[in-house]
């Protein structure tokens, strides 16, 4: 690990471009039209980076996922030589499935239909009868369709377009923020996955800002600045967007509340890193100061090796991010809070939606993990569980995000309904949606520039 000077370890967190906004009022149509969601799929889905599968789940060669987004399913295998080939989970001979389980390990792909055998690198070995095809033996003419695929933090994206730009460009200044917590290392501790009566819009809107907080997470006792005063938005050219809430000390919004003073989660927080919240009386908002100089002090001899990589900030704080189209994330030190929305193959009113956490695994470490569903063991292996919107809890906090979903989605079939009246810390929702539009208007995906081509 490179040790950094004090000045680097305090630097704030650059701030990215701001693109103009253009106001969009963003109508109700985009949440229920199906002639929308079409555009959408040709223009957008179909032409992103799209995250969809781990790698550390699929280690040896001949493990796959497997992956639906909208109307499509998607196949990534590790190969013999240790990297990743995608192909879309359809049989060439009369497009049949090859797998419907989302993860497993194989020699081959046996079509269930006429048992061609297709290689896990997407060479077919294997056809009944094939001196029988007029235009040739099909094992010397076809091979599986391929997806662009690249991985970064451990995530496998996909990308249907075969002219699209590379990944770290795609990804923009999200490459460089993400790479010092190691992400590739950690594991998954929640995997719930909970098919929702409402667009797919509708749950990133949401994530796309904290507005809501006071209302809808009216718990939220804070050791988590979320009043917009204090926090930082930023946009990206690109199309993602971050939002940095300082953490660590009590949130300015309890001097409105009767006083400032450390609850629960901050003095846990402390205590986890050998501090006493009794030592802060009266100096309680020194305790983010004095948790990052003990996390850096700490963490590397506890197995958080890459803290050395961190910067102050980084330590204590919550950043919160936007990766377009459909992924948003709170990253912590030592704590990823995966959010995703998928479309419904067919339905404009229904998506699907991924609440899943990752955390560091070190060596040695043996605290429980504390995700967005509860505590976790730290060796434990966690089942990924699907199930229908309401049929079993999300964890609290996502419980009360959802809850409010559905009746926005009626909300926007009526004819009251005149389009949004954002506060600027809204803003992010109208920016996604203005880089949606341009997907459908063609500007997007942007011809990859000369020295991309080169490159690749
Ligand atoms: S459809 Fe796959 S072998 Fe016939
Ligand atoms: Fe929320």
């Amino acid at each position: 690990m490179t040790k950094h000077t004090a000045d680097w370890y305090a630097a704030p967190p650059a701030r990215w471009p701001q693109p103009v906004l253009k106001g969009h009022t963003i109508p109700g149509y985009r949440y229920t039209s199906k002639a929308f969601a079409d555009q959408e799929w040709e223009k957008m889905w179909t032409k992103t980076w799209l995250l969809l599968g781990r790698e550390d789940e699929i280690p040896e060669p001949g493990d796959y996922q497997m992956e639906e987004i909208g109307p499509e399913s998607i196949i990534m295998a590790r190969q013999h030589d240790g990297s990743i080939k995608a192909f879309y989970n359809v049989c060439q001979h009369r497009g049949a499935r090859l797998v419907f389980n989302e993860a497993g390990s194989v020699d081959a792909f046996t079509c269930p239909y006429h048992g061609w055998r297709w290689e896990i690198d997407g060479r077919l070995t294997y056809a009944q009868d094939a001196e029988d095809f007029p235009e040739g033996d099909p094992c010397k003419n076809l091979v599986l369709e391929e997806v662009r695929c690249e991985t970064f933090a451990g995530f496998i994206f996909v990308n249907m377009d075969p002219d699209c730009v590379g990944l770290k460009d795609y990804l923009g200044p999200v490459w460089d923020d993400w790479a010092p917590y190691e992400i590739h290392t950690w594991k998954r501790y929640l995997a719930l996955t909970a098919r929702l009566p409402v667009n797919w819009k509708v749950v990133l809107d949401n994530f796309n800002e904290s507005y809501h907080l006071p209302t809808v997470h009216p718990q939220a006792e804070s050791s988590v600045e979320e009043n917009y005063r204090w926090t930082q938005f930023d946009m990206s050219e690109e199309g993602h967007n971050r939002m940095w809430m300082r953490a660590g000390a009590p949130s300015h919004i309890l001097e409105t509340k009767g006083g400032v003073t450390i609850l629960d989660g901050l003095a846990q927080q402390l205590r986890q890193w050998d501090l006493d919240p009794a030592d802060f009386a009266g100096r309680e908002y020194e305790t983010r100061e004095a948790l990052q100089r003990q996390m850096r002090k700490l963490g590397p001899e506890r197995g958080y090796a890459y803290f050395d990589n961190l910067r102050d900030h980084q330590l204590t704080d919550v950043y919160h991010y936007f990766l377009f189209p459909n992924f948003a994330v709170s990253v912590w030190a030592d704590g990823f809070h995966f959010l995703r929305a998928r479309p419904h193959a067919t339905d404009p009113e229904q998506c699907v939606f991924d609440n899943w956490w990752y955390a560091p695994a070190p060596e040695g470490v043996t605290t429980p993990v504390m995700t967005a569903g509860g505590i976790v063991e730290r060796d434990a292996e966690v089942e990924h569980e699907v199930f229908d919107f309401g049929e079993k809890s999300l964890g609290v906090p996502i419980d009360q995000d959802m809850a409010v979903t559905p009746g926005q989605q009626k909300g926007f079939r009526s004819r009251g309904y005149t389009g949004v009246y954002l506060p600027r810390q809204e803003h992010r929702i109208r920016r996604y949606h203005e880089v949606l539009d341009e997907y459908i208007e063609g500007k997007r995906p942007a011809p990859r520039l000369a020295h991309q081509v080169a490159a690749e």
